[in-house]
C-alpha cells in the first residue's frame, strides 16, 4: 500500500483545495489515528490509517470502479475546455480520482465505467482482447437483412479501414429502424461510420454493454453508482 501525503488525499476525497485543506489541519480539525495533524505534508496509508477531518471519519477505499449513464451533451474525458466531462457529474471524492475507460461521443449515451483501476482498464481496452461493445442505435431507413450480412463480413469505412466482423440485429425495420450492434473494436465514431457505409444515418445511440458488464437500466441519464462485486468479478474474469 503506498504512502501518500495526507493534504493530497484529503484534496481527492474533496475537502477542498490543496491551500484549503492546509487551513482545515491548521485549525487542528484534522486527525490521524486520533492525534491532531500539525504538518499538512504528513505521509498516511490512506487504506490504513485511520483519518477523521472534524470528527467524520474518511471512508478511504484503494478503488473505485463506478457504472454511469452517460447522458447526451458531456465528453468523455477528465478536462474539456467548452463542455461538461463526465467526471463532473460525480461527487469530488471520486471525480479527482477516476478516469473513463474509453470514450462514447458527445451524443452517444448509456454505460461509461469509471475507474482508477488502470490494469483493468488498459486490459478493456486493448484491441488483443476484442471485449465485446453492445450498442441500441436507432437508425434513419429501413435497416435490411443485406445490412446484417455486410455487418456480419467487416465493413470498409471511409479512411479504408476494414473493420473487423461486427454482430447486427434487427428490433424493428422501420422509417426509423432499430438495431442492436455488438462491436469488439473501438474505432472513432465506428458505430456511425460503420452505419455510414451503408448509407444509413445513426440519429440515436446508446451503449448497452462492455464485455459482461450491462447498462443498469434503472439508472437515468446522469445517473451513476458503484459496481457490485458481482459485476467486478466478472470484469475481472474478462481480465486475461
Ligand atoms: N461508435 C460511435 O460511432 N460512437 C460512439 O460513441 C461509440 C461507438
Amino acid at each position: 500500500m503506498k504512502r501518500e501525503r495526507l493534504d493530497k488525499v484529503l484534496a481527492n476525497m474533496g475537502w477542498g483545495t490543496r491551500k484549503e485543506v492546509k487551513q482545515l489541519v491548521k485549525q487542528g480539525l484534522v486527525t490521524v489515528n486520533g492525534n491532531a495533524v500539525a504538518d499538512p505534508g504528513q505521509h498516511v496509508i490512506p487504506e490504513q490509517d485511520d483519518i477523521a477531518v472534524d470528527g467524520h471519519p474518511l471512508a478511504y477505499r484503494r478503488w473505485i470502479y463506478i457504472m454511469l449513464n452517460k447522458p447526451s451533451g458531456v465528453i468523455s474525458a477528465t478536462e474539456d475546455n467548452r463542455h461538461r466531462t463526465v467526471v463532473d457529474l460525480l461527487p469530488l471524492e471520486w471525480a479527482n480520482r477516476v478516469h473513463p475507460v474509453g470514450r462514447l461521443d458527445i451524443d452517444t449515451e448509456g454505460l461509461l465505467l469509471l475507474t482508477n483501476d488502470g490494469q483493468l482498464s488498459h486490459n478493456l481496452l486493448s484491441p488483443k482482447k476484442k471485449v465485446e461493445k453492445e450498442y441500441y442505435a436507432r437508425i434513419a431507413g429501413i435497416v435490411q437483412p443485406e445490412h446484417v450480412r455486410r455487418f456480419a463480413e467487416g465493413i470498409t469505412l471511409d479512411d479504408g479501414y476494414v473493420t473487423l466482423p461486427a454482430k447486427l440485429e434487427i428490433l424493428s425495420a422501420a422509417a426509423v429502424s432499430e438495431v442492436n450492434v455488438t462491436i469488439t473494436e473501438g474505432k472513432f465514431h465506428q458505430v456511425k461510420r460503420m452505419f455510414a457505409a451503408l448509407g444509413l444515418k445513426v440519429v440515436y445511440l446508446k451503449r448497452i454493454r462492455m464485455g459482461p458488464l450491462v447498462l443498469d437500466e434503472t439508472l437515468v441519464p446522469g445517473a451513476y453508482r458503484e459496481l457490485t462485486d458481482a459485476e467486478l468479478a466478472a470484469l475481472k474474469g474478462e481480465d486475461r
